[in-house]
């Protein structure tokens, strides 16, 4: 979970570093810290704890030059959030650093040996295991070999762990490896410079040539290039590949946070979903790289999605757009409880995972599952070259560009677009979609990036959502009700106020409503309702008045022109009219504006909520 950076080149490393650490702060921010070989061949560390701003201003108090540095920030797992825990850590005699991702399962056995001979450890992590045990190696049976020492300190680590070391004894070079789903590694190509980061947008401002590290790999970097091998010591080659995000996808620009601007730039990330993948002439979808041969699609007996948080609602949205257009019938579990649970799996099954980092430790795990029972493997994935998109036999891409804010909402939106073409293309394969149905879903497809940006742009530009939040921050309490295709909805909606403004809201399908959480409702708490003129609108309805009945205040998801609820809702969040398979994608919009605007009004870090961190890549 948490994000590494470094830089070897002839540039000023320090706010190459600070920037890339700003980039990666998603990933944690209980502490930050780094390491630069200044000008006059001196190891200088700089750590705080907190978020990475404490680190700026130290590094301000402190300016440190040098062309060569690592930084870290924390999500902490060994060791309570403080500077002692703060990475970078280094070797009894100051010379060797590390950064590291991950968990060093045998850390306490390693610590008591290490102890055992004499090492003093500063810090309560398990990342000081492996410094120590690289000036271990080094100083005994490696002749003085750093590569050899990494690789033979590496051996001994169980777990996932990606990290990366520098010694000042050999200042041309930074030394990475990977071990297990650690989180991604990518290394960075320049001219006559190089980069290492946890994630793409880290490097983004430098360079889109990159190579992803995979399990068992390590590199040696150097200012002008980097040489691959496995932890065995066999050379590797690795592809290069060249991003085609934008420097600009991965700053805030005019927004006041990351994730304010990842809700309004909708309209434009679902039209990067979309391009190239509906085929009007032939009124087909498009998916390349899904790989799935029309016999296989054909043969499918099941379809499983897995995913975690708000991954996982996309798939129950998923489920209605397969079972719907495809006629194979779907379960979509928690990766984390599909994983431990025995699955059945079946090589006439599909298993998609859905995941915004392709990094999500259980997600992974899952598909491994689902791999080793003979399954087709799926990914729908946002993370370019993440380690899901290179495990499945297909991958489908969000193409919502980087999401750096923790609360997920446009790749939210992408996913379902991602799952509704999926489910179209399946459906056309399996023969259980008309022709004159997917040519009506191409159309209204293709509508829904405009009709997603006026919303956007209605929400922006008037001060609904401003009103509701001075109206309700002050309230402890929220039920989310919705109901069918919409009911993931009120289940995502509940979600995003939860993480961001720490104001408990339950997400129910409205029909269970009366079989327990009606004995909640009166004026303390207030009921959100998804009730769009579907097929359930009537049912939905009845929902409001029962809420109504009991002193509720409800604030209605509703179509713009329906006149009819407006006389029975307290607050109408408005979106247009759409075909039914489209509708939760607008729907969910005006849910991620009030939960943005709630946290805003009560004064919580939007970007960074408390305990979370964007990437989940430990158990
Ligand atoms: O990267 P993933 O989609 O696999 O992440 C899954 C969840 O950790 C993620 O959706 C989480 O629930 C977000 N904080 C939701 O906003």
């Amino acid at each position: 979970m948490c994000g590494i950076v470094g830089y070897i080149g002839a540039r000023a490393a320090t706010p190459i570093v600070l920037h890339g650490l700003k980039q990666l702060e998603y990933r944690g921010y209980d502490s930050a810290g780094m390491a630069i070989l200044d000008t006059d061949g001196n190891l200088q560390i700089r750590r705080e704890e907190g978020k990475l701003a404490n680190l700026e201003r130290l590094v301000d108090a402190e300016p440190v030059n040098g062309s060569v540095a690592i930084g870290h920030t924390r999500w902490a797992t060994h060791g309570p959030p403080s500077q002692r825990n703060a990475h970078p850590h280094r070797s009894p005699d100051g010379n060797i650093v590390v950064v590291q991702n991950g968990i060093v399962e045998n850390f306490l056995e390693l610590r008591n040996r290490l102890q055992g001979q004499g090492y003093e450890f500063a810090s309560d992590t398990d990342t000081e295991v492996i410094v120590h045990l690289i000036h271990q190696h080094y100083h005994n049976g490696s002749n003085a070999d750093l590569t050899l020492a990494v690789r033979r300190a590496v051996g001994e680590l169980q777990g996932p762990s990606a990290i990366v070391v520098f010694d000042k004894a050999h200042p041309d070079r930074l030394i990475a490896a990977r071990l297990g789903n650690a989180g991604g590694v990518v290394v960075g190509y320049g001219d006559d410079e190089m980069y290492i980061a946890s994630d793409i947008p880290a490097i983004l401002q430098h360079t889109r040539r990159v190579a992803f590290m995979e399990n068992r790999q390590m590199a040696v970097i150097t200012q002008q290039g980097a040489q691959f091998m496995d932890i065995e010591g066999q050379p590797l080659t690795l592809k290069e590949m060249e991003i085609d995000w934008d420097a600009e996808s991965a700053e805030k620009g005019d927004f006041e946070h990351y994730m304010q601007k990842e809700i309004y730039e909708q309209g434009r990330s679902l039209t990067d979903t979309l391009r190239g993948r509906l085929n009007f002439a032939q009124n087909r979808i498009e998916l390349d790289t899904l790989n799935l041969k029309p016999d296989v699609a054909q043969a499918l007996e099941k379809v499983t999605i897995v995913a975690c948080g708000t991954s996982y609602f996309a798939g129950l949205v998923g489920k209605f757009f397969i079972e719907q257009l495809a006629r194979v019938s779907v379960e979509v579990d928690y990766a984390s409880e599909y994983r431990y649970r025995q699955p059945l799996v079946s090589a006439r099954q599909m298993v998609v995972a859905i995941t915004q980092s392709g990094e999500t430790v259980d997600t992974l795990a899952a598909l491994e599952e689902a791999r080793n029972g003979g399954a087709f493997t799926a990914a729908i994935v946002n993370a370019i070259g993440s380690q899901a998109a290179r495990v499945c036999d297909g991958h489908i891409y969000m193409h919502a560009g980087p999401e750096i804010g923790v609360a997920s909402t446009k790749a939210f939106t992408a996913s379902l677009v991602d799952l509704l073409l999926l489910a179209i293309y399946l459906g056309q394969e399996r023969g259980t979609l008309p022709a004159a149905e997917a040519a009506h879903l191409l159309h209204e497809l293709s509508r829904l990036p405009g009709l997603a940006g006026e919303l956007l742009e209605d929400a922006r530009s008037g001060h609904l959502y401003q009103q509701l939040a001075e109206r309700f921050h002050i309230y402890h309490n929220f039920l989310y009700l919705g109901r069918g295709i919409n009911y993931p909805i009120a289940l995502e909606g509940a979600l995003k106020l939860k993480e961001i403004s720490y104001i408990h809201a339950e997400g129910y399908p409205a029909g269970e409503m009366k079989h327990g959480p009606i004995a909640l409702i009166d004026e303390e708490m207030p009921t959100v309702v998804v009730a769009l003129k579907d097929r359930v609108y009537d049912k939905m309805i009845s929902q409001v008045e029962q809420v109504k009945a009991r002193k509720g205040l409800v604030l209605a998801v509703a179509n713009a022109d329906d006149q009819y609820i407006q006389s029975k809702a307290d607050f109408i969040m408005p979106v247009p009219a759409v075909h039914e398979m489209i509708s939760p994608i607008l729907a969910v919009m005006p849910l991620q504006i009030l939960a943005y605007e709630m946290a805003c009004r009560r004064g919580e870090d939007v970007d960074q909520p408390r305990n979370l961190a964007k990437s989940v890549t430990v158990e």
